[in-house]
C-alpha cells in the first residue's frame, strides 16, 4: 500500500470533473490519498481543458508556478493529463519540462499502471496518448466512490463524431463511445445509496447514446433512470439541436424527475455561419424545434450557448444571432469569443475576425440576453416553486439555497424552522427576482 499525497487540479467542462471522480476512484484502492495542498502533495496532476487558448493559458500559467515550487522540490512529480495532454502529448514537456508525463482522455483509465511505471523510472516513456477501441468500466462496488453530493455527474456516453469545425473535442477525446446501460444504472443507483438526489448525465450529444453499440436510445435510458426510487431529479448535458426530436419533448412531458430545463446550445443564429461551423442544421430548424418545445412544455426553461466572431462572421450575420436570442427568450447563455485552435477545420478558414470585434460583439450580445434573463426570472414572483436544497448560502448562512426544476438559483429564508431540509424537495414562495438568482421564503 503507497500512502502517496495526490493534488488534482481540474479545468474544465462537467466531463473533466466526472473524470477527475474516475482518477480517484482509481487511486483510493490503491492506498493513494487526496489533497488540495499543493505543499503536501507527492504528485500533481492537472485536468486539462483545450476548448479554447484561454482555458490553455490557464494552464500553462499554473505549470509555471509548479515549476518554479520544483525548484526547491525535486522529488514532486508533475502530471499532465485530460484534453491539452490528448492534443500536445510531448509538446507539453517541450514547453514545460517540469512536466514528468503526460496522459490522455483514454489513456487515463490506465493511471495505477502509468503511475508506477513514472515512479519506478521502470522504462522511458513519459507520454500515454493512445486511444483505445473500448475503455474499461470501473467496478462501482469494489471501487468506493468518494464524493456524496446532493448533485453528481454521470458520464453516459463519451467522445463526439460531430467535428463542428471549430471545434477540438472530436480529436482529443475520440469518436462516440457509450457505457452500456447496467453500468450508469448501477453507478446511479450506489450514488443514491450515498445521499445522491440529483444526477446530471454528460456526453458531448447524449442524443447519440447507444447509437453506435446499439443500446438502448437515450430516451429509453432516461426512462430507466426515472425509475430509481430516492433520486429526485435528472438533468443531462448536452443535446445537439439536429438530433434533438419529438420523443425528448415528450420525456419531458411524462418522466416526472426530468428537469424542466434544456440546454441546447444554437451556436449562431445565422445560415451561412452555422453552414461554415458544420452544425448540421438551419436557423430555421432550431426555431422549430424550440417552438415545438415550448408548446409542449411552456414553462421550461431553455438556455444555449454562442460563439461570436466565427470567421466570416458579418454584421448582418451577427444581428441574425441577436433577432435569435431576441425570439427565442432565453433564460440564460454562455457566449464566447470565437478562438482559433489549430486542429480544428476552422483554423484555415480565411476572414478571421478582429479581435476587438469579437469583444464588442460579445459584450452587445450579452447586454441584449440581460434584459430576458431578468424577464424570465420576474415570472416566478409571486408563485411557489420546488427548491432541491443544497446547503447554507455561502454568503449569508441566514439564508438556504437551492435550485428549481429549471435550474434557476434561488436564495430563501426559513423562518421558525428548526429541521435540517439539506438535502430535501422544498416549496419556495418566490418574492424577488434578480440577474442571476430568486429569492424567496419557504411556503
Ligand atoms: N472557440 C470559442 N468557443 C468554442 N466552443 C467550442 N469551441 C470553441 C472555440 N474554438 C464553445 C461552444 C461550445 C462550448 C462548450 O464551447 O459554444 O458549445
Ligand atoms: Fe464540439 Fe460540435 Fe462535438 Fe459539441 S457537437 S463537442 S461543439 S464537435
Amino acid at each position: 500500500m503507497t500512502h502517496t499525497k495526490i493534488l488534482i487540479q481540474t479545468y474544465g467542462c462537467q466531463m473533466n470533473v466526472y473524470d477527475t471522480e474516475i482518477i480517484k476512484r482509481l487511486l483510493y484502492p490503491l492506498g493513494y490519498t487526496f489533497t488540495s495542498a499543493a505543499k503536501s502533495a507527492d504528485i500533481i496532476l492537472i485536468n486539462t481543458c483545450a476548448i479554447r487558448e484561454k482555458a490553455e493559458q490557464k494552464v500553462f500559467s499554473y505549470l509555471g508556478r509548479l515549476a518554479l515550487m520544483k525548484q526547491n522540490r525535486a522529488n514532486l512529480i508533475i502530471g499532465v493529463c485530460g484534453c491539452i495532454a490528448q492534443n500536445d502529448g510531448k509538446k507539453i514537456i517541450n514547453r514545460s519540462p517540469c512536466v514528468d508525463f503526460v496522459v490522455g482522455t483514454h489513456a487515463l483509465f490506465h493511471l495505477p499502471s502509468i503511475l508506477d511505471q513514472v515512479r519506478k523510472k521502470t522504462n522511458n516513456q513519459n507520454v500515454f496518448t493512445d486511444f483505445y477501441e473500448k475503455l474499461d468500466e470501473l467496478d462501482p462496488k469494489q471501487e468506493p466512490i468518494l464524493e456524496s453530493n446532493i448533485s453528481s455527474f454521470v458520464t453516459i456516453i463519451r467522445g463526439c463524431n460531430n467535428y463542428c469545425s471549430y471545434c477540438v473535442v472530436p480529436f482529443v477525446r475520440g469518436p462516440e463511445m457509450s457505457r452500456s446501460p447496467e453500468a450508469i444504472l448501477e453507478e446511479i443507483e450506489i450514488k443514491v445509496s450515498k445521499g445522491t438526489r440529483e444526477i446530471t448525465l454528460l456526453g458531448q450529444n447524449v442524443n447519440s447514446y447507444g447509437k453506435r453499440e446499439n443500446l438502448l436510445s437515450f430516451v429509453q435510458l432516461l426512462k430507466r433512470i426515472n425509475k430509481i426510487d430516492n433520486l429526485y431529479r435528472i438533468r443531462f448535458t448536452t443535446s445537439h439541436p439536429k438530433d434533438f426530436n419529438d420523443d425528448l419533448i415528450h420525456a419531458f412531458v411524462h418522466l416526472e424527475k426530468l428537469c424542466f430545463h434544456i440546454h441546447l446550445p444554437v451556436q449562431s443564429g445565422s445560415n451561412n455561419i452555422l453552414k461554415q461551423m458544420n452544425r448540421k442544421y438551419s436557423r430555421d430548424d432550431y426555431l422549430k424545434k424550440i417552438e415545438r418545445l415550448k408548446q409542449e412544455c411552456p414553462d421550461i426553461c431553455i438556455t444555449s450557448d454562442f460563439i461570436v466572431g466565427f470567421p466570416g462572421e458579418t454584421q448582418k450575420d451577427f444581428e441574425d444571432t441577436l433577432s435569435l436570442i431576441r425570439t427565442v427568450k432565453y433564460d440564460s447563455l454562455f457566449a464566447f469569443q470565437y478562438s482559433d485552435r489549430y486542429v480544428a477545420p476552422s483554423y484555415h478558414y480565411k476572414q478571421k475576425v478582429d479581435e476587438s470585434l469579437k469583444r464588442e460583439r460579445l459584450m452587445e450580445l450579452l447586454s441584449v440576453q440581460s434584459d430576458n434573463t431578468l424577464r424570465r426570472n420576474e415570472r416566478f414572483i409571486g408563485q411557489t416553486v420546488q427548491v432541491l436544497v443544497e446547503g447554507k448560502s455561502k454568503r449569508n448562512p441566514g439564508q438556504w439555497t437551492g435550485r428549481t426544476s429549471g435550474n434557476k438559483i434561488v436564495n430563501f429564508i426559513a423562518p421558525n424552522l428548526n429541521k435540517d431540509i439539506h438535502a430535501s424537495l422544498i416549496d419556495v414562495f418566490i418574492e424577488e427576482a434578480c440577474a442571476h438568482s430568486l429569492r424567496g421564503v419557504i411556503a
